[in-house]
């Protein structure tokens, strides 16, 4: 059932290609310029003409959240907050019929995301549910949705299904964006071109894992770590040391590179492995900056590259390059490798990677 792997997770880190794939099948069409996602032709309207749009959700998904907030701002020009479904629901929060509420859960029965969708419902909003695991609870309590289909996640750590979130919420920010007239038609098709070829990119992330594996040996016993991004990497920073933190017990922290300076610098010294997100994009010079920072207080420098980068190669004490892609779409595959790292980092520490201890898969409780 493991299909040769060891773990349910590597199993699922390397079903990503075609999950994704599977995700925007019958749905994305580059050639012909086409993008359609049925469970939204109805709500399309609400959606184009919301005053705001409120995402919720928890973890993990909270994370794919919190990319669809860059994703929304940029190609559609609405004004997005993303709430942990924890604090939104207990805060009498401010909700009203011109809000489109995004709910985005793997398995769907999240209570906390459940009890979020219900109080927003009750004030009016039009709810948009993103999960994976069709004819659950949320899916159910939503007014329409795309599912994910990822396929089932049984490693409690969740991999394929974040990669899954992000690819509809990319194709809702792209249809949205070229209805509301803030993306050009020849942008909007350069950009449906480049989301095609994500899987098979992917595909070619993954073939880091052995060189992924030795820096894991290297830094299996380190007691902390930190993991720095800016913009669209800002949330994978936050992912990757969640995945960290909860199958291999290393206490992570994931921050924007620019906060580092506010604060987390204290922490920096040669212990200290420092894992940046430090693709080609809008931010590349000032996280390189911040790289110097680290390696000026002797902290070890893990950095995730764009393919051919020369600049942090030759400051970083291990390099993890990347395919190029749109920077909107980086999320997609700078995700992959720390998902890898935390994988080898927990197995060689003898965790039980798939179902860690004190973790569930769906968490039903408030
Ligand atoms: C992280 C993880 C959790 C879930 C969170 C939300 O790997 O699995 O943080 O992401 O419990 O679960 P769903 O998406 O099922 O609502």
């Amino acid at each position: 059932e493991k299909g040769g792997y060891e773990h349910f997770m590597l199993k699922e880190i390397y079903e990503q290609p075609r999950s994704i794939a599977d995700c925007m099948r019958g749905r994305l069409d580059a050639k012909n310029g086409r993008l359609v996602l049925g469970g939204l032709r109805d709500y399309m309207n609400k959606f184009q003409n919301a005053d705001r749009i409120i995402i919720t959700a928890c973890g993990t998904s909270w994370h794919a959240g919190l990319v669809a907030e860059y994703l929304f701002e940029e190609f559609a020009r609405i004004p997005v907050e993303v709430e942990y479904a924890s604090e939104f629901r207990y805060r009498n929060p401010v909700v009203n019929e011109k809000d489109f509420v995004i709910a985005i859960s793997q398995s769907g029965e999240t209570a906390d995301t459940l009890a979020a969708i219900e109080l927003a419902k009750s004030k009016g909003a039009t709810i948009f549910g993103v999960c994976n695991v069709v004819g659950s609870s949320i899916a159910r309590a939503t007014h329409a949705g795309s599912y994910t289909h990822a396929g089932p996640e049984i490693g409690v750590a969740s991999t394929k299904a974040f990669t899954a979130q992000i690819s509809v919420l990319t194709m809702m920010a792209l249809m949205l964006g070229y209805q509301r007239g803030t993306l050009t038609e020849s942008k909007y098709v350069q950009l449906l071109n480049e989301l095609e070829k994500i899987p098979s990119k992917v595909e070619e992330t993954l073939q880091m894992n052995p060189h992924i594996e030795e820096i894991s040996a290297e830094y299996k016993d380190a007691r902390n770590f930190l993991y720095l991004g800016r913009g669209y990497n800002f949330p994978v920073a936050l992912e990757g040391a969640l995945k960290l933190k909860e199958i291999s017990y290393i206490h992570a922290e994931g921050y924007p590179a620019a906060e580092m300076k506010h604060g987390p610098i204290a922490l920096i010294d040669e212990e200290m492995p420092v894992v940046f997100i430090a693709t080609k994009d809008n931010s590349y010079e000032k996280v390189v900056s911040n790289i110097q920072e680290v390696k000026a207080r002797k902290g070890k420098i893990i950095a995730v590259v764009t393919e051919g980068d020369t600049t942090v190669k030759s400051m970083a004490d291990h390099v993890l390059e990347i395919p190029d892609t749109a920077e909107a779409f980086v999320p997609l595959l700078s995700v992959i490798p720390l998902q890898i790292l935390s994988y080898h980092i927990a197995v060689m520490r003898g965790c039980n990677v798939d179902q860690p201890r004190n973790l569930a898969k769906s968490v039903t409780v408030e």
